[in-house]
C-alpha cells in the first residue's frame, strides 16, 4: 500500500518558513508584491484566484487582484502588464490562464517582465529551465520537485515518465526530473500504447486533464504516482487524473486528490513571489 503524500501538510510547513522570509523583508521595510490578473468568469480560475490571494495575505505578502471583463481587448491587457512591469510595489504577476479567444496567450506572456514572471512562463524563463539555470520555475512542477524531495524519493537513475505535454506542467516537469538524472520519457495523446510505456515508470506523472484516466493496468508495482488533475466528476467532486482507490495499492507513494499537488501549486507562487522581490529589491 502506498503512503500518501500529504501535499497540504508539507505545504503548510513550506509556508511557515516563507512568512519568516517575508517578516525578516519587512524589518527592511520590503513587502513583496503579487499581482493576479483574472480575465472573465471561468469558475475554475476565480476558485484559484481566490486561494491565491488569501494565502497571500495569509503570509504578509502585499496582492492586488485585478479583474477584467471577458471582452477586454488584447492592447488593453498589454497596457495593464506594461504599466505592472513598471509597479515598484509589484515583483511578480501572474496571468491566470485560459484566457478569452481574443487575446493570444504567448504575447501576454512575452509582455511579461522576465524578472517578474513568477509562473516561469516567459520563454526566457522557459530557456533557463532546459539548460539547469531556472530562476523562474513553473509552480506545479516546482512543487513537484519539493515533494520528491520532502520525502527522500530518489530520482537519480529512475524510469520517469510524464504523461501530458503542456508549457505549464509536462514539458517544465520533465526538464526538472532530467535535471536530476531521472531517464524521462514524455507521452501525450499520440502516443502509441500508452500503458506499455507508464508500466515501465518508477516515478510516474501524470498531467492530461482527464478524470480518473490512470488505471491501475497503466501502473508499475511499487511505482511513485504524482497526480496533478483536477477535474470535476458529475457529481461536482474534484478528482484526480489517477483512479485513486485503484492505484494506491500498488504505489510506493501517491499523491492525493484534493490535498497533493495543489496546495504545493499556491506556496511555490509565494515561494518564488518573496525570490522575485529579493532580486529586484536585494539584487540576489
Ligand atoms: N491555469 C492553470 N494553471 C495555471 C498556472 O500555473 N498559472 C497560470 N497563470 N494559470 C494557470
Amino acid at each position: 500500500m502506498g503512503t500518501r503524500i500529504n501535499g497540504r501538510e508539507l505545504a503548510e510547513t513550506m509556508q511557515v518558513e516563507i512568512k519568516k522570509e517575508v517578516e525578516e523583508l519587512a524589518e527592511k521595510n520590503i513587502q513583496p508584491g503579487l499581482a493576479v490578473l483574472l480575465v472573465g468568469e471561468d469558475p475554475a480560475s476565480q476558485v484559484y484566484v481566490r486561494n491565491k490571494e488569501t494565502t497571500a495575505k495569509k503570509l504578509g505578502i502585499y496582492s492586488q487582484i485585478l479583474r477584467y471583463e471577458e471582452t477586454i481587448t488584447e492592447k488593453q491587457l498589454l497596457e495593464e502588464i506594461k504599466r505592472l512591469n513598471g509597479d515598484p510595489k509589484i515583483h511578480g504577476i501572474l496571468v491566470q490562464l485560459p484566457l478569452p479567444k481574443q487575446i493570444d496567450e504567448e504575447k501576454v506572456i512575452l509582455t511579461i517582465d522576465p524578472k517578474k514572471d513568477v509562473d516561469g512562463f516567459h520563454p526566457v524563463n522557459m530557456g533557463k529551465l532546459l539548460t539547469g539555470d531556472a530562476t523562474m520555475i513553473p509552480c506545479t512542477p516546482y512543487g513537484i520537485m519539493k515533494m520528491l524531495e520532502a520525502y527522500s524519493i530518489d530520482v537519480d537513475g529512475k524510469q520517469a515518465v510524464v504523461v501530458g505535454r503542456s508549457n505549464i506542467v509536462g514539458k517544465p516537469v520533465a526538464c526538472l526530473l532530467l535535471e536530476k538524472n531521472a531517464t524521462v520519457t514524455v507521452t501525450h495523446s499520440h502516443t502509441q500504447d500508452l500503458k506499455a510505456i507508464t508500466s515501465q515508470a518508477d516515478i510516474l506523472v501524470v498531467a492530461i486533464g482527464k478524470g480518473h484516466f490512470i488505471t491501475k493496468d497503466y501502473v508499475k508495482d511499487g511505482a511513485v504516482v504524482i497526480d496533478v488533475g483536477m477535474n470535476r466528476n458529475a457529481q461536482g467532486k474534484l478528482i484526480g487524473d489517477v483512479k485513486f482507490d485503484e492505484v494506491e495499492p500498488k504505489t510506493s507513494y501517491i499523491t492525493p486528490v484534493p490535498k497533493g499537488v495543489g496546495p504545493m501549486t499556491i506556496t511555490m507562487l509565494m515561494q518564488q513571489t518573496v525570490k522575485a522581490c529579493k532580486i529586484q529589491e536585494l539584487g540576489l
